[in-house]
């Protein structure tokens, strides 16, 4: 990743991407879900399912740790689909917060825990978790291979980890369209919804200048995982990627 644009969210010097991109999380989590469903016609619903499908080819009695957890959404999934021991964690305790209101609503605080933490410095020992789930989140880490071997470090040996993260799609008409939207219209919505004014720029941003596809794979190869699967979804706008020790 040494030649790549670091793009932060407020372009701030002073501070630390981690700690813009913890801002930022925290200002529009109010409206993060709702803007989600809207901004991706609720397609990302189908991608969460997906995911979820590929962790269970290793059955169900797993213990799942969910990085970058946000308002929960796939550790919702994850709990819902039958595993009974889900982690959530995240850096923005605002995030966390609606995420512990969805968790309680549907009856699930005995499978789901939410706790507060950082990617790159896991709380955790090796081999404590049996599938690592990350959505969305590994294109916001402030240093991407420490996340990625944070994740390897606790990682049981026979254990998966699964990132769904933006890639970008390779079809150049697809591709041309989509920029359209998501460099023009998706910033517009949602700064108009979310009162953020870089939120919904550094989004597009951010995903222009991450990894896609094949170069992501071999970032998780840098940080020690063996084999990696990519899983394009929807014109390969947003990627699966799958790997083991
Ligand atoms: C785009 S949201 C994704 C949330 C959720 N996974 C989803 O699919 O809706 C990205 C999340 O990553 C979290 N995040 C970014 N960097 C992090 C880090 N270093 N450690 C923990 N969480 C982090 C942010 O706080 C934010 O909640």
């Amino acid at each position: 990743m040494t030649d790549q644009k670091v793009v932060t969210p407020y372009g701030d010097q002073e501070k630390a991407k981690k700690e813009q991109v913890e801002d930022m999380f925290d200002a529009i989590a109010p409206t993060y879900d709702r803007l989600n469903r809207v901004l991706s016609f609720n397609i990302d619903k189908g991608w969460r399912k997906r995911t979820i499908k590929l962790m269970k080819e290793d059955g169900l009695d797993k213990r799942v740790l969910d990085i970058a957890t946000g308002t929960a959404d796939l550790a919702i999934a994850s709990a819902s689909a039958g595993y009974s021991q889900v982690t959530g964690l995240d850096l923005s305790e605002q995030m966390l917060a609606f995420g512990r209101q969805k968790v309680e609503k549907r009856g699930l605080n005995p499978n789901i825990k939410l706790v507060k933490g950082d990617s790159e410095a896991l709380p955790y020992d090796e081999d404590a978790f049996d599938i690592i789930t990350c959505a969305f989140g590994a294109r916001n880490f402030g240093n991407l291979n420490a996340g990625l071997k944070e994740m390897h470090r606790v990682l049981s040996q026979k254990g998966q980890v699964l990132i769904l993260e933006f890639s970008k799609p390779k079809n150049k008409f697809f591709k041309a369209l989509y920029y359209f939207y998501f460099f023009r219209v998706l910033p517009f919505i949602g700064k108009l919804f979310s009162g953020d004014s870089r939120a919904y720029t550094y989004l597009p941003e951010s995903v222009d200048a991450f990894p896609s596809g094949t170069a992501f794979a071999d970032e998780m190869k840098k940080a020690g995982f063996k084999t990696v699967k990519c899983h394009p979804q929807t014109f390969g706008i947003c990627t699966i990627y799958q790997a083991r020790k």
